[in-house]
């Protein structure tokens, strides 16, 4: 197929990825010079739009840190004073050694990647995000996919290679970015406990800032740190920032450094971004009063979908509002526009079939009537 073959067929099936320019500020945004309430954004705890905080950063930041390029791989220039600074918060925060990344997608492809080899099974589960997926891509090892959070089928996959492999990693995310449902961390590692060669892998992205009264997420607040031998923690939701950062034993994280190609080969976030990190890093960790209102306003959306009647996966800030079949979610995402709020649909083949949705992406810059006027529109949804 040509490439303007390929345009033009997902220009026909309604499908047609493109990039425009918007603007964001706190819970709004503006497409095309309107302004909407803004349900796309990942942006949780609405610490990337706070400009009080951005001014005390600015203000705080000089000498090298204001530099505005690393200008190599952190093997060469690329770790600096506030790299050092970035990497002290993390690791005192979980315990762990840290090993930052310019973002998640690099990170899980990177590392997933080097995990991968012939000795080694990754065992992911279905709705594993695609930097994970592309991971497995040309790597020499194997990967097997678990049914969406069914723990006997993963255990059945175990049972069936433990005994083939040095080792086994599972690969899970700790709030599904799609679903907004959550892994069990307590099946998980009850599993892992049974054999001596199984590893768990969870992937924070739409936890970290989230959870435990520290914002260290899911795997902190589960108090399964000693248990999760790698997480994965990304820098451009939660925390209004940019970047990643994998948490892991020291063995491994020298391991990583020696082998993962998007970290050896790459050119390491700058300075003045690591200052930021470590900056919002500390300050996410006393956020807690912002965590407590996305939970509110988030139970106060599950609420409002199941009195109307609609199927809640979720049981966090990501929420579904599943429509069906995917003609049904472009008309949801003409009616909520239509009411004043921005939330894009998903469709078949990114969800399964007959699960297309609106995907609602919940932040604690929402106001108090935007929430109510948002239930008020669930309800006055027709499909
Ligand atoms: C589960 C998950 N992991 C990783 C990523 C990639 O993170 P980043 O946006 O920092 O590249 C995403 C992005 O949406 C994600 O949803």
């Amino acid at each position: 197929m040509n490439m303007q073959q390929l345009l033009d067929e997902n220009l026909k099936a309604g499908k047609l990825r493109t990039i425009v320019a918007k603007s964001q500020h706190q819970s709004k945004i503006i497409v095309d010079n309107k302004d909407y309430i803004n349900l796309s954004s990942n942006d949780y705890l609405g610490l990337a739009s706070n400009l009080n905080l951005a001014k005390e950063f600015l203000d705080s930041v000089s000498g090298p840190y204001i530099r505005q390029s690393s200008s190599g791989s952190p093997l060469l220039t690329g770790a600096h004073e506030s790299y050092l600074e970035a990497t002290e918060v993390m690791e005192s925060l979980f315990n762990k050694s840290a090993l930052f990344f310019t973002s998640g997608f690099a990170a899980n492809s990177g590392l997933i990647g080097a995990l991968a080899t012939k000795e080694n099974l990754i065992i992911a589960d279905k709705l594993a995000h695609a930097s994970i997926i592309n991971g497995i891509k040309g790597a020499e090892g194997k990967c097997l996919r678990y049914a969406h959070n069914d723990y006997e089928h993963l255990q059945r996959l175990i049972e069936a290679n433990h005994e083939k492999y040095d080792s086994i990693i599972i690969v899970t995310e700790a709030v599904f970015s799609m679903d907004g449902d959550k892994c069990d961390l307590n099946a998980l590692v009850a599993l892992k406990k049974r054999y001596d060669n199984v590893y768990i892998y969870v992937d924070e992205a739409h936890s970290f800032c989230l959870y435990n009264d520290n914002g260290a997420g899911f795997c902190a607040s589960e108090n399964k740190l000693s248990d999760i031998d790698f997480i994965l923690t990304t820098f451009g939701k939660g925390l209004g920032s940019q970047g990643a950062c994998l948490l892991s034993n020291k063995v491994a994280h020298d391991y990583f450094i020696n082998t993962t190609r998007s970290l050896i080969f790459s050119t390491a976030l700058s300075p003045f971004t690591f200052a930021h990190n470590a900056f919002m890093l500390k300050y996410m960790q006393k956020a807690q009063a912002l965590r407590d209102r996305l939970y509110r306003i988030s139970d106060f959306i599950h609420e409002t979908l199941i009195e109307c009647g609609y199927e809640n996966v979720s049981s966090s800030q990501i929420i579904p509002f599943i429509t069906g079949d995917n003609d049904k979610a472009i008309k949801a995402f003409a009616f909520f526009r239509d009411n004043g709020f921005y939330a894009m649909p998903i469709r078949h083949p990114t969800v399964p079939l007959g699960k297309a949705r609106l995907r609602l992406s919940l932040t604690a810059s929402l106001t108090d009537s935007e929430v109510e006027k948002l239930a008020k529109t669930i309800k006055a949804f027709r499909i």
